[in-house]
């Protein structure tokens, strides 16, 4: 059986993930492929607890590696319940964001080092990595005030445009950094400009 492809999609706030997120699904499926659509934080039960964690408001201040440590936790369970177990059966993986998330909001928006990043995801995933990731690129305000309209902020959307532009440059960073594995497509256009570019990056790959 030939592993399944892994796909993921990255990008600040309301930069337009979850919505093309559906597209890139519709697409794979009309194609007559096996997709298992999933998310991070989260992707399972547990994973999911662990994201409520993360994401909840709180008065205690959140220590940053312990934000870290809770999003690779969160992983460990999603790559061994639900992505590998789909990769082996031939199955494609599609997440809302995935490890490239971390070294932009932990490393970019929090400041943590890349190095301590680099050994937690050698640890947690070994050689696993996703074959695509579709970087979703917007002004940051204009992210932010998308995501506004989906009503109240979590812990992340709260955090101010300085930290948000440093997890921008950080996705843009890694996008440069590796052309190969990475997209990355310009998400201020309108939805079906946005959507008629993953269609041929999606071409390209198939
Ligand atoms: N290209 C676009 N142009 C205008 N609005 C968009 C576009 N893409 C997404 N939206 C809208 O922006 C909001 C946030 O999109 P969403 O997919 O939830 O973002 P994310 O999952 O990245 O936070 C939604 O209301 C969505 O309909
Ligand atoms: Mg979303």
């Amino acid at each position: 059986m030939q592993r399944g492809k892994f796909l993921t999609i990255e990008g600040t706030e309301g930069v337009g993930k979850s919505t093309n997120l559906a597209f890139v699904c519709d697409w794979l499926k009309t194609r007559g492929l096996d997709v298992v659509v999933t998310r991070e934080p989260g992707g399972t039960p547990m994973a999911e607890e662990v994201r409520s964690l993360l994401l909840s408001k709180r008065d205690e201040p959140v220590d940053e590696t312990a934000e870290l440590l809770l999003v690779f936790a969160a992983r460990a369970q999603h790559l061994a319940q639900v992505i590998k177990p789909a990769l082996a059966r031939g199955a494609w993986v599609l997440s809302d964001r995935f490890t490239d998330a971390t070294y932009a909001y932990q490393g970019g928006g929090r400041g943590l080092n890349k190095a301590v990043i680099e050994e937690l995801e050698e640890l947690v995933q070994g050689d696993l990595r996703p074959d695509l990731t579709l970087i979703l690129d917007i002004d940051v305000e204009l992210g932010l005030n998308r995501a506004r309209q989906r009503g109240e902020l979590d812990r992340f959307e709260s955090e101010t445009i300085g930290f948000f532009e440093r997890v921008r440059e950080a996705y843009r960073q890694r996008a440069e950094s590796a052309p190969d594995r990475y997209r990355l497509i310009n998400a201020g256009a309108t939805l079906p400009e946005v959507q008629a570019e993953i269609d041929s990056v999606l071409s390209e790959l198939l």
